[in-house]
């Protein structure tokens, strides 16, 4: 399913919605343009859950475990964007804390699905980074579109049979607070391998 945010805020009301749906195990791969906003959500899904520790754009730290304030699940942050492949995520150890925590992996597609057979996959687009978008009567924006232009749009992919219900119930919940837009490739199934269709490899040089 998709969805479509105004604001920063309403990203925000996204992340709490979700976080209401998230429980120990599950993993979060998070794809979109660099600036697209997933660290910006998973600090919203932070705050959300009650977990501690700033969440950030992380340097040299590709991991970082964030325990939950109320004994909740932890929150673990993964930035794989300066792992390079998929061994190099199997040396993180992340499997000892998956059970236990709520794993969000940043540009993990294309090698985190091995962590699990079961994973959400959003993907978040800026209306700036959006083809469609005609900003030709958006007067605002028109000057400059990358200028606090908040409005991302965000597909929802659940993959693997543990997000079959799940899904249904998180839409119901979202569908209270945003606009879906069914998506005709509803889930992932149960295919763990990255899509062949996908190029996952794109756009990695950040500025
Ligand atoms: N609706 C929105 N959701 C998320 N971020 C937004 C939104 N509107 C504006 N922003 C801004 O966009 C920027 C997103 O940066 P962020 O670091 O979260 O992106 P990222 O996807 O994690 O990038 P990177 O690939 O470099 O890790 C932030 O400055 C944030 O304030
Ligand atoms: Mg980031």
């Amino acid at each position: 399913m998709r969805l479509h945010v105004g604001s920063l805020r309403q990203m925000r009301t996204f992340a709490e919605a979700l976080a209401g749906h998230l429980q120990a195990g599950d993993l979060l791969i998070l794809t979109g343009n660099l600036g697209a906003g997933k660290t910006t959500f998973t600090q919203s899904l932070g705050r959300a859950l009650g977990v501690a520790g700033r969440i950030t754009s992380p340097t040299f730290i590709i991991a970082r475990e964030h325990p939950s304030f109320s004994g909740g699940p932890a929150l673990v942050h993964v930035d794989a964007y300066r792992l390079s492949d998929a061994e190099e995520l199997g040396d993180l150890d992340l499997d000892s804390e998956l059970e236990e925590s709520i794993t969000v992996v940043e540009w993990g597609a294309g090698f985190a699905e091995q962590l699990s057979t079961d994973y959400l996959q959003l993907t978040i687009t800026p209306a700036w980074a959006e083809v469609a978008v005609d900003f030709a009567n958006d007067a605002d924006l028109a000057d400059d579109p990358e200028l606090e232009d908040e409005r991302r749009s965000i597909d929802i992919l659940g993959h693997g049979s543990g997000w079959d219900e799940r899904l249904d119930r998180l839409g119901a919940s979202l569908a209270e607070l945003f606009e879906l837009e069914a998506n005709a490739d509803r889930t992932g199934g149960t295919d763990t391998g990255p899509d062949p269709d996908k190029d996952t490899d794109t756009d990695k040089d950040r500025a």
